[in-house]
């Protein structure tokens, strides 16, 4: 917990507000400590969808990035969706858009299009399959009957996948900036360093990089993985954000980024008073169009039945 009287005054008038609009705050893993902590539910990309899916709430504040929230608006359309920053994007998700996606699928008519969920609403309505990096590899494997695959935008967790599946994936040139900043020598020199660390990183990470690691798992993956496995340090290469997170939950283990250049300056734009007034302002609101929505839902959902 962040101990700051200043903090605490903030959280209790959230708590206050929260109960009287019955609201729920999703919270990603990548988040400033003082925004986890005020999370009803904190998770990755997958877990979190599944909960806006399925929250009685009447409003959900979603702590993440603007794609989580059109994710979340697709999934629960009656709900009202609260971003507290509406200017926290993800670029990778903007390194791709709809023309984007229509031109390559004139190029290659015959091919399933499956996307990762870091994409827009918009996007999302032009996919045949949504995936999360829980799911990527169960996603392609699914499709073992289907002759061409385009995977869109993240062209590194598109060659993890690929490795794993032994398929040839049809590639965009889009990428995470905040994971790409993790080199094969950071994880070099974090392992002289722990020699008995165990090395997880996420699959949005350089090939080279994944390359070297004990594992490669989505975020919330990673804090299973490092309750469960008996060694008692890890090297994380992730947005540094989840090592609040694996602190938490693990008091006697140790945790090293594997750079600390690996921050995400959209993911911490939001901020516990920015979320109390996204609480007594209702805004802002993100609403995805019917049209669009039905569309994207038909993606998401099949990846849901699929895992
Ligand atoms: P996950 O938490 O689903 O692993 O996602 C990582 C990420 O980069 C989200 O933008
Ligand atoms: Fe997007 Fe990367 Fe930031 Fe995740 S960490 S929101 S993928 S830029």
């Amino acid at each position: 917990m962040v101990n700051n009287k200043e903090f605490r005054g903030l959280e209790d008038k959230i708590n206050e507000l929260k109960k009287k609009r019955k609201a729920v705050i999703l919270v990603h893993n990548y988040q400033l400590p003082e925004v986890q902590d005020v999370a009803d539910f904190r998770g990755d990309s997958l877990e979190l969808s599944r909960i806006a899916a399925k929250t009685d709430a009447e409003v959900i504040v979603f702590c993440g990035v603007h794609f989580m929230a059109e994710t979340a608006s697709i999934l629960s359309p009656d709900k009202k969706v609260l971003v507290p920053d509406i200017l926290a994007g993800c670029p990778m998700a903007n390194m791709m858009n709809v023309s984007d996606l229509r031109k390559l699928k004139k190029e290659h008519p015959k091919a399933v299009t499956v996307g990762y969920v870091n994409t827009s609403a918009e996007v999302k309505a032009e996919l045949d399959y949504c995936c999360t990096s829980t799911n990527a590899t169960a996603v392609v494997n699914y499709l073992k009957n289907e002759e061409e695959i385009i995977f869109v935008p993240d062209k590194y967790l598109a060659d993890y996948v690929s490795k794993q599946t032994g398929r040839k994936l049809i590639l965009w040139n889009g990428y995470c900036p905040t994971h790409i900043k993790i080199l094969p020598e950071d994880i070099k020199r974090e392992k002289k360093f722990h020699p008995f660390a165990k090395v997880m990183v996420h699959p949005e990470c350089l090939s080279q990089v994944v390359a070297l690691a004990d594992v490669a798992l989505s975020t919330s993956q990673m804090a299973k993985y490092a309750k469960e496995n008996e060694a008692t340090e890890f090297i994380v290469g992730t947005e540094v954000g989840l090592i609040y997170r694996l602190k938490q939950d693990n008091p006697n283990k140790e945790f090293y980024p594997a750079s600390e250049r690996a921050v995400c300056p959209n993911m911490k734009r939001t901020t516990q008073e920015k979320i109390l007034w996204a609480l007594e302002e209702l805004k802002e609101e993100v609403k995805v169009p019917d049209d669009i929505r039905q569309r994207a839902k038909k993606a998401i959902d099949r990846m849901l039945e699929i895992v």
